[in-house]
């Protein structure tokens, strides 16, 4: 079989046109978004035309939110693309239909581009939290005051431990090798025994890393052994050395009545959170209005199309000529 047509089923802006150009000899076909007002909606719905349209498809380049919806319904599928790194869409659609697992293959978009942003977004939020910036910004700009609110204890990256939590993932091992290109040392965690990383510690035991660090990322994704990991008051583990919890992975790691908790209790010294149990954040959350927790929309990476075609492209190659591909999801192991 010549493997030369791949449908799109995308809201990203410019995924379909950049696949066309990266795939000359290929036929791409766009699949229209019948529902769809022309803005980026995680909650859109795919209906029966969509599913028609899709019917002949073997291979789909897509966004998790709407190849979750056609799971079961597409006969003749051999593999998805995914447009992003969490299977939380999948995992949660399978639940909620009762269905199993599909037999075709899905791999996911990850690696070194959501590691870039991810780390960018990371030292950024641990620089400006160790100087103070960006309350200096405020007093100075916005209330016209020259006041050096010096800060004379503050941690340079080389005289930091950063923890990461699925610090052996895409994402993680390569934020892990940039923190140490910086001289941090870098403890990780993550679920399988391993041996032979280059990190300075290795554990699959919470309490062998959550006591000495700094700075408490978390990049895990969302998975029934992962959510609520967090929770059960596992972050007093922090309280000798009181670090910044970042959580950038997904927010059902922990509860948000659990930040509050840890975060009054001074277990930790402040959070910054770019994912939440419940997206978009509600008004009525605390964590709004906490002193010390720094919001983000889900925005720590997001995808470009030119790096997303470009894994698309290398896992096609990969596809056409059956060799391993990259971030295939299992479902054996849970994702
Ligand atoms: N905020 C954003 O904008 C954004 C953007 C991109 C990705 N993300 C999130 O980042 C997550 C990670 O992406 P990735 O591509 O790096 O995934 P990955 O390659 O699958 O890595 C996942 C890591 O988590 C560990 N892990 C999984 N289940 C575990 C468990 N039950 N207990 C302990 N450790 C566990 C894995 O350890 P093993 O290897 O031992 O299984 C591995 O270290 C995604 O799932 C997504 O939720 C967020």
């Amino acid at each position: 079989m010549v493997y030369k047509t791949i449908h799109v089923l995308s809201q990203i802006p410019q995924l379909f046109e950049t696949t066309v150009k990266a795939l000359p000899n290929c036929q791409i076909i766009n699949i229209g978004l019948t529902e769809w007002s022309g803005k980026f909606d995680l909650n859109l719905n795919i209906g029966d035309q969509e599913i028609s349209d899709l019917q002949e498809a073997n291979i789909v380049f897509g966004d998790p939110n709407l190849l979750a919806q056609t799971l079961h319904k597409l006969p003749n599928v051999e593999w998805m693309q995914n447009t992003w790194a969490g299977i939380d869409w999948y995992v949660n659609w399978l639940s909620k239909s009762g269905q199993k697992p599909p037999q075709h293959l899905i791999t996911r978009f990850s690696g070194e581009s959501f590691g870039q942003s991810m780390f960018e977004y990371t030292i950024g939020h641990i620089i400006i939290n160790e100087r103070n910036f960006f309350k200096d910004y405020i007093n100075s700009k916005l209330n016209k005051k020259w006041e050096k609110n010096i800060v004379w204890d503050f941690k340079c990256i080389n005289e930091m431990t950063i923890c990461i939590l699925g610090g052996t993932g895409a994402i993680g091992t390569y934020m892990a090798n940039k923190f140490q290109t910086l001289g941090a040392r870098v403890l990780a965690y993550g679920r399988s025994q391993r041996t032979g990383l280059s990190i300075d510690k290795y554990s699959t035991k919470l309490d062998d890393v959550l006591p000495d660090c700094d700075y408490l990322i978390s990049v895990l994704p969302s998975t029934p052994q992962t959510t609520g990991l967090l929770n059960n008051d596992i972050l007093k583990l922090c309280a000798a050395k009181k670090p910044v919890f970042i959580n950038i992975g997904r927010g059902s790691v922990i509860a948000e009545s659990e930040i509050i908790k840890a975060l009054n209790n001074q277990w930790i010294s402040g959070a910054v959170l770019d994912v939440f149990e419940c997206e978009p954040l509600p008004d009525s959350s605390p964590l709004w209005s906490h002193p010390k927790v720094t919001i983000t929309p889900h925005n720590s990476a997001i995808t470009r199309p030119k790096d997303c075609v470009k894994v698309f492209v290398d896992n096609y190659q990969k596809f056409l000529s059956k060799q391993p591909m990259l971030y295939t999801i299992d479902w054996n192991r849970g994702y």
